[in-house]
């Protein structure tokens, strides 16, 4: 049923796991959000994470950043498990998450929600305030330092997400829809961020996006959840191709 195929960046084996997930399980009274699932997180990859609305990928975002326990399951992050850790413990091991709605500080400047994001290991207020500096550039955002978050246009207001994450210095970058509302070019220039972040400094990405082009054209590999549960997992080429996916795809288009 399943397709797993290991991707060309990503042979199995080879390359260090940062994330382990084991049968991750998750209910809401009732609800079971994610159910069975088991992924792998491979040093230096942008895995993607799609699925149809209600799928469960914000609940598994949640589930590996500490936001919520699961109901079962295990996570290992860096060898260690964090299954029931809390959020501040994961974010400090390097898992850093952005949410899908932004969580910006909007009465605040751009400069200063980036300062807050930047990780405890910088001690003094000018590395602080030069780290914020290189993710300000890295992000587009250096001519708008003193602007207010709030009244930022809503792509800068993604990148300023994305901003305030890398300051705190991720290993594993956890992005949820990026690409939400974003232009073409803007989609074009965020997607060139992603491959500079993994390439120039080196952070593994997580990708829940609903932009399949982008997710094709960016991910070495891609899980497809549906209804809480794995369907598919593989190159972009393997799960585009593989039926149960144009059918949930499919399906919930009519
Ligand atoms: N805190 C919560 N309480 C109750 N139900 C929730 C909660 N969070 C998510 N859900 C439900 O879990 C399912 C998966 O949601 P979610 O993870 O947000 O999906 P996705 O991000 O893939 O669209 C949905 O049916 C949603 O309504
Ligand atoms: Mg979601």
């Amino acid at each position: 049923m399943q397709t797993t195929m290991s991707s060309p960046a990503a042979p199995a084996g080879e390359r260090k796991v940062l994330l382990k997930a084991e049968n991750l399980e998750r209910r809401f009274g009732g609800l079971t959000a994610v159910a069975d699932f088991s992924f792998e997180l491979y040093d230096g990859e942008i895995l993607g994470l799609i699925g149809p609305n209600g799928a469960g990928k914000s609940t598994t975002f949640n589930l590996i950043s500490g936001f919520i326990p699961p109901t079962s399951g295990n996570l290992v992050f860096l060898g260690e498990n964090i299954t029931r850790k809390s959020a501040t413990h994961i974010s400090r091991m390097g898992l850093i998450r952005t949410f899908q709605h932004d969580s910006l500080l909007s009465d605040m400047s751009v400069a200063d929600n980036i300062v807050i994001g930047t990780t405890r290991r910088l001690k003094s207020p000018a590395a602080r305030e030069q780290k914020m500096r290189e993710m300000a550039k890295l992000t587009g955002l250096e001519d708008h330092l003193d602007v207010m978050a709030g009244s930022l246009p809503h792509g800068l207001q993604r990148m300023l997400s994305i901003a305030i994450a890398l300051a705190a210095e991720p290993k594993v970058l956890c992005l949820d829809e990026p690409l939400t509302g974003l232009q073409g070019v803007e989609v074009a220039a965020a997607l060139d961020l992603f491959e500079m972040i993994r390439s120039q400094l080196g952070i593994t990405i997580l990708l829940v996006e609903h932009n399949m082009r982008a997710v094709m054209r960016i991910c070495d590999r891609i899980l497809v959840l549906n209804h809480g549960r794995l369907l598919a997992s593989g190159t972009p080429e393997a799960v585009s191709r593989d039926e149960h996916v144009i059918e949930a795809y499919l399906g919930h288009k009519k």
